[in-house]
């Protein structure tokens, strides 16, 4: 599976990515014998088994690549249970949790597994992740999903609420992450996971209401955290253009000027400029 590693080809019970275009794809299951329908026409699974990831395939009526699953690729083909976090925040989520191979992390909620995929990247081979999930349904749905994607060896999905009933483990976690409702009746529970001395908390808020209860929890005495930071990503584009900037008039043309300039051996300024030359203005 490609959720954690790479691999060369396609097998058999791969969940593989059809893409058709950057904001046109959707994942599918590889199964001997079967079609799945794409808007470029049919594709056999027969056809692409045995296959090189990244391999271009004729349908009817275009062509399709089929691409090895990445935890970015899946967040944005991912059958949505729940709002998702997406791979802007994730990357500043990771980064600022401090997670690399050998991390303990404990995630609520797990949702539609958004995160949970790449957090188990970045902690694989030797970190575990505790992702709680009190919706029963979703929490079946996410075990079976890390299952198919070959992740169950790297997490466990626990249906309880951790408002009331916290993470199933103690002192043992790297960092906490909370994309909950109310993060902040979850500190004080929540935190009883954490390891004994350093450790991260994140809670992922999408309004402001929510980021200064969070924060107020965090700063009670007593809580055990300091250093505590709010990031907002603001996606803002640059538009990248060639201009021209008018030349200075130092007075060059002017014939006087260029006479006195003649009459001098080596002359500070030589007389005529071209676009893109280099002035000493400092010299002037
Ligand atoms: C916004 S979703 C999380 C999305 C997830 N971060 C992702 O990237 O896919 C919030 C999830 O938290 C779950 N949840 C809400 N309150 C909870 C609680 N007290 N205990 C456990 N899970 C809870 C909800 O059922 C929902 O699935």
């Amino acid at each position: 599976m490609g959720f954690e590693s790479c691999k060369p080809n396609v097998e058999a019970g791969d969940v593989v990515i059809i893409f058709m275009g950057h904001d046109s794809m959707f994942p599918i299951n590889v199964k001997k014998g079967e079609i799945s329908q794409t808007k470029f026409g049919a594709i056999k699974h027969d056809q692409v088994i045995g296959h090189e990831y990244g391999t271009k395939f004729t349908c009817s009526k275009g062509w399709v690549y089929v691409l090895q699953p990445t935890p970015e690729l899946w967040t944005i083909t991912l059958p949505h249970r729940t709002q998702i976090l997406y791979t802007v925040d994730i990357s500043m989520i990771l980064f600022q949790l401090d997670l690399k191979p050998g991390s303990v992390v404990c995630e609520s909620g797990t949702g539609s597994g958004s995160l949970s995929h790449a957090i188990i990247r970045t902690i694989a081979p030797s970190g575990y992740l505790h992702t709680v999930e009190f919706h029963e349904g979703r929490a079946e749905k996410a075990r079976l999903e890390f299952k198919e994607h070959g992740l169950s060896n790297y997490v466990t999905v626990y249906h309880r609420d951790v408002l009331k009933d916290g993470f199933p483990v103690t002192s043992v976690a790297d960092a906490i992450f909370l994309d909950i409702p109310s993060p902040e009746n979850a500190i004080s529970t929540a935190s009883n996971a954490l390891k004994k001395s350093g450790g991260r908390l994140c809670s992922f808020s999408p309004c402001i209401e929510q980021v200064q209860r969070t924060c107020s929890a965090l700063r009670q005495k007593g809580s055990g955290f300091r250093d505590i930071q709010i990031f907002e990503l603001v996606r803002r584009s640059s538009n990248v253009k060639r201009i021209f900037v008018p030349m200075a008039d130092l007075g060059l043309a002017d014939e006087g000027v260029q006479r006195e300039l003649a009459k001098q051996e080596n002359p500070i300024l030589p007389c005529s400029y071209e676009a893109g030359d280099d002035i000493p203005v400092g010299e002037v």
